[in-house]
C-alpha cells in the first residue's frame, strides 16, 4: 500500500524576541484595544486589504491573529505583536506561501506589517521587521522571503529597502482594490543567501 507523503510539522518559534528597543511576542485577545485604535485610522488601512475596522471586522482580525502561532503548512501564518515600553505599537505577519511539492516544507513566505502612526519615523517597524526576517530564515526552512504592496505605499516600499529586499517586479492592475478599481503591485524579495551574506 502506498504511504501518503506529508510535509513535516514545523515547531512553533521560541518567543518572545527582544531587540534593542522592542519585544516581539504572540498576539493575545487583550491586544484588541491597541489593534482597534490603529486600525481605526483610514491612513493606516489605506493600502491594506481591509478598510477601517468595525467591531465585527476587528473581532475577525483578532481571531485570525491570536490563532496564528505556529505556522507549518502553506497558507498558515505567524502573527506577532510588537511592544515598546510595555505598549503594543504594531503587528507583524509571516505567511508561509509556497512549497516545492505537496510533501515538502514551505520554502517561500510573505511578510506584512502594520504600525501605529503615533510611533512612525523612529525606525521601530524596521527594527521589528529585521528581527522577523532573522527569525524567518533561522527557524523556517525558507529559500525566499517576499512582500507585495501597492507601489503607492511609499513608507512600506522604503521599509522593504531598509530590510535589504530587492524590488523585483511591478505588475500592472493585477489587484482588485476596495474602491472597485485595479491597483498595481510591487514585489520585493530577499533570498536566503542574500540574508546570510548581509
Ligand atoms: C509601513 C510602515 C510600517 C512604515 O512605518 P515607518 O514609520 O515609515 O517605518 P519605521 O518605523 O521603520 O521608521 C522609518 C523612518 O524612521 C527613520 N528613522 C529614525 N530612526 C531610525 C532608526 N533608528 N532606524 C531606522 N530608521 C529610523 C527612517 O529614516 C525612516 O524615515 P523615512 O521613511 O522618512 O526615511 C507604516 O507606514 C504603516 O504601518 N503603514 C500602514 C500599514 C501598511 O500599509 N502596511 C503595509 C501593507 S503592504
Amino acid at each position: 500500500m502506498a504511504t501518503e507523503l506529508r510535509p513535516p510539522t514545523l515547531p512553533a518559534p521560541t518567543l518572545p524576541i527582544r531587540t534593542e528597543r522592542l519585544m516581539l511576542r504572540l498576539v493575545v485577545p487583550e491586544d484588541r484595544g491597541a489593534v482597534g485604535a490603529y486600525c481605526a485610522d483610514p491612513e493606516v488601512t489605506r493600502y491594506l486589504p481591509f478598510g477601517v475596522l468595525d467591531d465585527a471586522g476587528l473581532d475577525s482580525r483578532m481571531e485570525r491573529m491570536v490563532g496564528a502561532q505556529a505556522p507549518s503548512l502553506v497558507g498558515e501564518m505567524l502573527s506577532l505583536a510588537v511592544e515598546h515600553d510595555g505598549t503594543m505599537i504594531g503587528d507583524l505577519m509571516l505567511r508561509l506561501s509556497a512549497a516545492h511539492s505537496p510533501e515538502s516544507a514551505p520554502s517561500i513566505a510573505e511578510l506584512g506589517w502594520v504600525f501605529d502612526p503615533s510611533v512612525a519615523g523612529k525606525g521601530f517597524a524596521t527594527e521589528a521587521a529585521r528581527a522577523l526576517v532573522d527569525l524567518a530564515f533561522t527557524h523556517y526552512p525558507l529559500h525566499r522571503l517576499m512582500a507585495q504592496l501597492d507601489p503607492l505605499n511609499l513608507t512600506s516600499a522604503r521599509l522593504c529597502e531598509r530590510l535589504g529586499m530587492r524590488h523585483e517586479a511591478h505588475t500592472r492592475e493585477d489587484y482588485a482594490n476596495r474602491d472597485g478599481g485595479w491597483s498595481d503591485t510591487a514585489v520585493y524579495g530577499l533570498l536566503r543567501r542574500e540574508w546570510a551574506g548581509a
